[in-house]
């Protein structure tokens, strides 16, 4: 499954350039599948997760061209050859459910595998399902898979309010909406940048959206849509990622391809423990000479603080002079990197979703294991100030949403290596 092996203490030096967004091109993709023309899809990162869902939608009948040299893919679903998204497919990529509001407005109906929990948490798809209910859909759950059909062959337009501003929804939504009878008007919704590159491309394809970016989503619904081309927006998490990196390891680098825009909670932290962040138009730059200062940090969907940069952060603060209280909101059990850091010394109490770190001057480098993609990142992130060598296992994981993160971090001066 491979490992990464580090040796700690290396500050990181230098330029880098931040990959499009795994979580935002996953739905554009699913949003393809809606017009039988061709959508060019630009500055692709080349990442597992990508291909899976490549390989999803050409399973349901998309001709899916990847030119990795110019990092474009190209998809033409002249028409669908199925309408079936199936568990050996979905287990690999819960996003997988994304196609489900693609399929039932193409085609009146859709049969997705349930995507099952992962390490993080249960993952309900509850508020997709309640709210292609409200549009018309009949939905039967059985043998592990969601079946809906639209009786009368189309979604209709409807109000929709989620009892929670869920991402997945409010995309599978906004894609169902597209192609419906009416007026769809989605409140609560979350307004994640994500959401809003997915509003532009659909916007681009002809869809009638307003509102994207706010808890107010309107969706008109168009007799049809045509191919687009679309440049997918740069990756948010991984910039913050790189940018805790810069901070745990005393560096200086400048990021280019960011929206500061998208990452300023993230931003706002390392401020406040002590790091100096300037920001241009689309790039960042990272200095820091000290360790850190103990910062507190709750989860909440955006513009808080976002839950995908939790880990990555508390490995930055078992560093930090001082006590921090980490407080996850949005996923039930995203704390698996704790045990992973405390091999390493870190000196963390876990009380349900809330976590006390007690910083520390030095973690020793440990062999350590990789439990789901973000944990994976908070332990590149202690092993590259830790006291010695730390090797990274189980690193499939964050292959799924970091582009060759090893490459990055060398040409930044890191002594990081993949070995298989
Ligand atoms: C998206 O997941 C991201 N994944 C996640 O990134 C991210 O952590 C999450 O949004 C929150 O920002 C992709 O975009 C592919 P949610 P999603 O629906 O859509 C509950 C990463 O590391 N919920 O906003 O699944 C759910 O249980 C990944 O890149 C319901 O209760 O997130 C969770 O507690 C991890 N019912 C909360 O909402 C539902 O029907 C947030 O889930 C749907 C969600």
């Amino acid at each position: 499954m491979g490992a990464f092996v580090i040796q700690g203490g290396k500050p990181l030096n230098g330029n880098v350039r931040v990959s499009s967004s795994k979580n935002a091109i996953l739905p554009i993709i699913s949003a393809c599948l809606l017009t039988n023309e061709e959508c060019h899809l630009n500055e692709i990162p080349g990442l597992d997760d990508v291909s899976y869902m490549c390989e999803l939608v050409s399973y349901l009948g998309a001709k899916v061209e990847v030119d990795g040299k110019s990092r474009k893919i190209s998809v033409k679903t002249p028409e669908l050859t199925g309408n079936t998204a199936d568990y050996e497919l979905v287990s690999k990529l819960r996003a997988s459910f994304l196609v489900m509001g693609s399929l039932l407005a193409r085609s009146g109906r859709a049969k997705v595998a349930l995507p099952g929990g992962c390490p993080i948490g249960s993952r309900p798809v509850d508020l997709h399902l309640k709210g292609f209910e409200a549009m018309g859909a009949v939905i039967e759950n059985g043998h592990g898979y969601i079946e809906a059909v639209c009786p009368s062959g189309k979604l209709k337009g409807a109000n929709i309010y989620l009892d929670f501003p869920s991402v997945g929804a409010t995309e599978n939504l906004i894609i169902a909406a597209v192609l419906a009878e009416g007026k769809t008007v989605i409140e609560n919704a979350a307004s994640e940048p994500e959401i809003v590159d997915l509003a532009s491309f659909l916007t681009k394809m002809g869809a009638n959206i307003t509102g994207a970016g706010t808890d107010t989503i309107i969706i008109e619904g168009v007799e049809r849509v045509y191919g687009t081309e679309h440049t997918i927006m740069p990756d948010r998490i991984e910039a913050g990622t790189l940018m805790t990196a810069a901070a745990v390891t005393c560096g200086d680098i400048t990021l280019s391809n960011v929206v500061p825009e998208h990452i300023k909670p993230v931003t706002a932290k390392l401020r406040e423990s002590g790091v100096e962040i300037i920001e241009y138009e689309s790039e960042i730059r990272v200095r820091n000479n000290k360790r850190p200062v103990a910062v507190d940090i709750k989860t909440h969907p955006f513009p808080g603080f976002p839950t995908d940069m939790q880990a990555p952060l508390s490995a930055y603060l078992c560093f930090a002079e001082g006590a921090s209280m980490i407080v996850e909101t949005i996923f039930e059990n995203r704390f698996m990197h704790v045990n992973e850091l405390k091999r390493m010394g870190a000196q963390i109490r876990l009380d349900g979703r809330t976590a006390i770190i007690e910083g520390i001057e030095e973690m020793q480098g440990a062999q350590v294991r990789a439990t789901d993609l973000r944990a994976g990142a908070a332990l590149i992130i202690a092993g590259l100030a830790a006291k010695g060598t730390t090797e990274v296992l189980d690193i499939h994981h964050i292959d799924r949403g970091y582009e060759f993160i090893e490459n990055k971090l060398q040409r930044l001066g890191a002594d990081i290596r993949r070995v298989m």
